[in-house]
């Protein structure tokens, strides 16, 4: 994003610190995660209104302790440190942290000293959410305390002058019900940030920035029949026109009806040049005796790459592959940040290095509930931008062990099932993602007077805002039963069914 004000997060392992970026984006102020060790030089030439140090595992005193660069200190951008930030910043001006005897966990009231900057607005006492085994016991020259808990008398700390501040407790968090104010005092108190990120500005500026970039040359745009992937066509559509191929690759492991009503939609609505190939065959093939689930991922990511080579040879020539790639996705591709790698999302992590396009994706800074902002405001129907997400490999990470006709079948019929009934009972839109798993195990079950042996099938159902954390839904036990009796009733081959009730972390929200 050029020409917005911005503010970076120093990313220092913290599970949560993608947070931090949602909440100021919620500000309206633009703001990214990079690596913590990002060179101060690098960091100055982003121009940055402010730098936030995120939390983390660590402690300052462990040997591979995670530090800045200390030249960031010296850019005269202000900073705020949030919990490991503190300490932090205690530490490399020559204050004093320890090990507490006891660690800190929960809520806590906060006694506020000084309301001129960060508190601005705040009552004398505030909650805020401590979850901390380090502290700060003795602050460097230049630092005082604005802010004191019964067990941390450093609960937030400022040196006024150099506009370095930072907070011992989690102001992203939910359990710090003010902690957003804190953000927007430090935003536009202390950094002076400008209101300028939102959905109408970030279509303007998107649009001139893809123009910039493609100039007259083709763009090649690979449409899945998601949200994210039909807004990407929408956005280049309104910024080269006449420039832009859609392809629609059906790879056979969509869901049930999916690629037709995605191809009849897309025409309907945008009106863009659409190449659809159906591929099924190819990469059922391929897949044929695969089990591991990382194996599926690269085989389909490559075989993606190869047909949109082999059109981009009989259709194009296309320099630009445009795709729907959204922030968490890269995220989890984890390949500039400390979090350890979770699964290769097919879309960023398997291309190949040898792809021939130049890559467009004009989504990567976006959270999914900011794309179904975009795509409402860019008038895309209701039924897309409503539709939940799916995986890029399909039902292929659905299927546990091979990829079979008849495990592909029972995945689909069930996760249609599960749709429909959730649709039904009005909870569709309430919900993240909603589908069917299939495995290799089977059981046994009664058919008239017979013994039967079938498949097991479990159901998904989880609630998420933006999928790096998710919690299983709490359907009701009648909406399961009618799940449950139509997929053993309905579906030839299944014995039994059963509900996952593991949250993210520790689970996924797919099984593979
Ligand atoms: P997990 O299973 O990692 O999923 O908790 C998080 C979100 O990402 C989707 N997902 C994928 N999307 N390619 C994609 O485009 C993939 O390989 C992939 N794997 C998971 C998943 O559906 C959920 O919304």
């Amino acid at each position: 994003m050029s020409n917005v004000d911005k503010v970076l997060i120093l990313d220092f392992g913290a599970q949560y610190a993608h947070l931090i970026a949602r909440r100021i984006r919620e500000c309206r102020v633009y703001s990214e995660l990079i690596p913590y060790n990002t060179k101060a030089e690098d960091i100055a030439q982003i121009k940055p209104k402010g730098l936030i140090f995120s939390g983390g595992p660590a402690s300052v005193y462990d040997k591979a302790a995670p530090l800045p660069d200390p030249a960031v200190y010296n850019l005269k951008i202000p900073i705020l440190g949030i919990c490991y930030g503190l300490q932090l910043i205690v530490h490399q001006h020559g204050g004093e942290v320890i090990r507490a005897d006891k660690q800190e966990y929960g809520k806590s009231v906060l006694k506020i000293t000084d309301t001129s900057d960060i508190f601005k607005e705040f009552k004398p006492e505030a909650v805020c959410w401590m979850s901390h085994g380090d502290a700060a016991t003795k602050l460097p020259i230049g630092f005082e305390p604005i802010a004191y808990t019964d067990n941390s008398p450093y609960a937030a700390i400022r040196d006024k002058e150099r506009k370095i501040y930072a907070l011992q407790f989690h102001p992203e968090v939910s359990h710090t019900p003010r902690g957003k104010k804190i953000l927007r005092n430090f935003l536009f108190e202390v950094c002076r940030c400008g209101i300028n990120w939102t959905m109408h500005s970030f279509i303007r500026r998107t649009i001139e920035e893809i123009r910039a970039k493609v100039g007259s040359e083709r763009v090649l745009c690979a449409l899945s029949g998601g949200v994210d992937s039909f807004t990407t066509a929408a956005l280049i559509h309104k910024a080269v026109g006449e420039q832009l191929t859609c392809i629609f690759v059906n790879h056979g492991l969509l869901r049930k009806g999916e690629a037709e009503e995605a191809v009849k939609t897309f025409k309907d609505t945008l009106g863009v040049r659409l190449i659809t190939i159906d591929a099924s065959k190819r990469f059922l093939d391929r897949l044929r005796g695969v089990v591991n689930p990382e194996e599926k991922r690269r085989i389909i990511g490559e075989e993606f790459v190869n047909v949109f080579t082999e059109s981009s040879i009989k259709y194009g020539p296309f320099e630009w592959l445009a795709q729907g790639t959204l922030y968490p996705d890269v995220i989890e591709s984890a390949v500039k940040s400390l979090a350890s790698r979770i699964k290769t999302h097919h879309n960023v992590g398997g291309l190949p290095e040898q792809i021939r396009f130049k890559m467009l994706e004009p989504l990567r800074d976006l959270y999914k509930d900011e794309v179904r902002k975009l795509a409402t405001l860019l008038k895309l129907p209701d039924r897309i931008v409503r539709r939940h997400p799916f995986p890029g490999p399909g039902l292929a990470v659905r299927i546990i062990g091979e990829v079979t006709e008849e495990k592909l079948r029972i995945c689909r019929e069930a996760s249609s099932i599960v749709e429909e009934e959730l649709q039904k009972y009005k909870l569709y839109d309430k919900v993240w993602q909603a589908f069917a798993i299939v495995g290799d195990d089977k059981a046994v079950g009664v058919l008239g007077d017979a013994r039967s042996y079938g498949f097991i099938v479990s159901v998904r159902i989880v609630q998420s805002t933006d999928a790096m954390t998710a919690d299983w839904v709490r359907v009701p036990y009648k909406v399961l039963e009618r799940i449950s009796s139509r997929i053993t009733n309905e579906i030839h081959g299944v014995c039994w069914v059963t509900y996952v009730i593991s949250s993210k972390p520790p689970a996924t929200i797919e099984p593979q």
